[in-house]
């Protein structure tokens, strides 16, 4: 059957019937060879599929087969520590597996803006997967045991997650944002997703499990108050503001009522009590009190209670002043020196030191921001180790950041402090020697000082002599701080010797050195609980791994050195601190001195901006704060 309709738009029109004729002939004689191209494309295709299959069947084979090979490192945990190890561990290297309950990385520093909403949910969350590549396994799980003779742990699944273990009981009443909305958002216990335990084997672990909010016992924190450590957290409190001031708007509300939910207490003057201050102040002013027309702006009241004489006890004393004094403008009430007792629901139980009475501020809303503790994990993996783990705060490292008491394992980040090798006379000068002139003295300082960070000396890390470039060390003791910057190093070595020649005979007897090395043994703390800290611990160690993975002596390497690049916290209305006491070169070469105000709060801005780990959530924040800065916070509760 022909048509022409077959070759319309084909045929050219003044074409006649014998060229259609010749064009027929020659496609019967190109069917074969059309047939032929189609069997070699065929063929290809399929030639190529099962040369894929193969090459991905080998790969997997030779990658299982290298599995076996490497040694196995178990990471727990994916806070800042970890995450900082698993991204720079050689995965050619090590077999890396990572537990944790939580599936995802947080930026913790920004917490205190995501309670209000200024930076949303998402921004601050990097999914754990792609982020550490698919070399790493992962596993949502969160382990429970650890054999360290065995080598071995004991995971099992996250109860919150698995439906059919839900606990009612842990979601108490402050869990606001789950209970609104009537049945729509009810809790479901859907699917019942169950996660059986399950054991694995390592051959090396680090433990990385971060810390928990420390209540200090203290009655009702548990029931009453919010904590400010992970993202549920964020979401209730931001919820909790917002329902407060729904609340305090119903008209038959009571005066005394409409002030109480008005009130905000904020416990702990530490950098996360004085940023979430800061920013729920700034919420206030900025987007509450405009869409509650209706409330006294008067009535609303910001109280932060600290137990020491200032806020930021721990920054330099000229950046806790400008705090108070900004707060102070920004209408935060700071209650220094002052306790809280008891946290119910309708109030805090105060109390002055010094003194024996106790008051009660009625509050809407109480965080509870005074610091941290060990996890129960942590405290039974001390346990199990043994006597050499007495330290109750922590897991106790040696300055490579392995785990005393228990070979193959490393510690790092809030659950774990490195101890410091302490400068004993014995350690210093060899036996026989009596007396050190103060050549002497200098040379020994010069070569061997580098091993004690409390003592560290020499041209290149700082012209300090007892105050090491971090800010382990309480400062002051043996020089000012400033002078220090202006002195020459030699100039502090004599200092040094001078003070310490206790009879003035121009010799150091072995007692008066000792009582120069116990002052500066004195002088060592153990490093903050910071995102700093676990972040340049997980780079150390996923590099020091990887050294030992080549062939090198654990011993030969260098330990881990803190290099402290400033603290800087957020104090509200565009405000910010920077502190750079502790950092060493940094601060001796540009003279800085703390710095506070706009500047401060823009290279506060641009330094979280680089932090964030990847480019999506750089631009994610950079749009939060224009959003919020243009069309204000979202405080629906949703
Ligand atoms: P923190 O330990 O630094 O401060 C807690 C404060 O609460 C202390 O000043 C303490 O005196 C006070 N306190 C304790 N019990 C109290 C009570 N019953 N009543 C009243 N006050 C009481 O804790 P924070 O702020 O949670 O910080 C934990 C760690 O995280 C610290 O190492 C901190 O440096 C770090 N961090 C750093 C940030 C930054 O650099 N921007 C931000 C947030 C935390």
């Amino acid at each position: 059957m022909f048509r022409f309709g077959m070759f319309r738009g084909r045929i050219p029109s003044k074409m006649n019937w014998e060229s259609v004729r010749g064009m027929a002939t020659a496609g019967i004689s190109a069917v074969p060879r059309r047939r032929w191209r189609g069997l070699i494309i065929t063929a290809s295709v399929i030639g190529g599929y099962a040369g894929y299959i193969y090459a991905w069947r080998e790969n997997l084979f030779s990658l299982q087969k290298d599995r076996e090979n490497k040694p196995k490192l178990l990471v727990l945990g994916t806070g800042w520590a970890s995450v900082a190890l698993l991204r720079h561990i050689d995965t050619k290297l090590y077999d890396v597996q990572c537990i944790s309950p939580r599936n995802y990385f947080l930026m913790t520093p920004l917490l205190p803006s995501v309670s209000v909403g200024t930076v949303e949910t998402r921004t601050v969350v990097e999914p754990v997967r792609p982020l550490v590549g698919t070399n790493i396994k992962f596993l949502e799980a969160e382990c429970v045991d650890i054999d360290p003779e065995k080598k071995r742990v004991v995971c099992q699944g996250t109860p919150s997650i698995d439906g059919s273990q839900t606990n009612e009981s842990q979601f108490s009443q402050r869990d606001v944002a789950d209970n609104i909305g009537g049945s729509s958002s009810r809790r479901v216990h859907d699917g019942a997703r169950t996660r059986p335990p399950f054991e694995l084997d390592y051959d090396f672990l680090v433990v990385a499990v971060g810390a928990e909010n420390n209540t200090f016992n203290t009655p009702g924190v548990d029931s009453h108050a919010h904590f400010l450590k992970e993202l549920p957290d964020a979401r209730r409190i931001r919820a909790a503001i917002s329902d407060c001031f729904e609340s305090a708007s119903i008209p038959t509300q009571t005066e005394e009522e409409r002030k109480r939910l008005l009130s905000f207490v904020v416990v702990g003057g530490g950098p996360t009590g004085v940023e979430f201050a800061a920013e729920l102040s700034d919420m206030v002013h900025e987007d509450l009190s405009k869409n509650f027309p209706q409330l006294d702006r008067s009535e609303i009241r910001i109280s932060l209670v600290e137990a020491l004489d200032h806020v930021l006890s721990m920054y330099d004393h000229k950046i806790s002043e400008y705090t108070e004094k900004h707060f102070d403008r920004e209408n935060i009430s700071v209650l220094n020196s002052t306790f809280v007792k008891e946290v119910k629901q309708r109030e805090v139980v105060l109390q002055k030191r010094g003194s024996q009475e106790k008051g009660s501020l009625p509050c809407g809303m109480v965080v509870w921001a005074t610091g941290i503790k060990p996890r129960p994990f942590v405290n039974s993996l001390r346990k199990r180790v043994g006597e050499l783990q007495s330290n109750p705060r922590a897991v106790v490292t040696d300055t490579y950041l392995r785990v005393i008491g228990a070979p193959s394992m490393y510690a790092m980040g809030d659950c774990s402090s490195i101890q410091m090798p302490k400068v004993g006379v014995a350690n210093l000068v060899p036996d026989g020697t009596k007396e050190l002139g103060f050549d002497e003295f200098a040379a020994l300082l010069k070569d061997r000082m580098h091993e004690y960070p409390q003592v560290r000396t020499g041209h290149d890390t700082s012209s300090r002599l007892w105050l090491s470039s971090n800010c382990w060390l309480k400062k002051d003791l043996l020089f000012p701080s400033h002078k220090f910057q202006l002195e020459s190093y030699a100039q502090q070595v004599k200092a040094s010797f001078e003070k310490a020649d206790l009879n003035g005979d121009g010799k150091l007897q072995i007692s008066e050195l000792k009582v120069l090395l116990d002052e500066a043994d004195k002088l060592l703390r153990p490093l903050p609980a910071t995102a700093q800290v676990a972040n340049q611990e997980g780079k150390f160690l996923a590099q020091h791994l990887n050294k030992l993975a080549l062939g090198n002596d654990a011993n030969d390497l260098e330990p881990f050195r803190y290099r402290h690049l400033g603290s800087l916290a957020y104090v509200g209305g565009d405000k910010a601190v920077i502190d750079f006491s502790g950092t060493g070169l940094f601060q001796k070469f540009f003279g800085l001195e703390p710095i506070n105000g706009r500047g401060a709060f823009y290279l506060w801005r641009s330094f979280y901006l680089t932090e964030m780990v990847t480019l999506r959530t750089k631009i994610l924040l950079a749009f939060d704060w224009l959003r919020s800065k243009l069309f204000g916070r979202d405080i629906s509760r949703v």
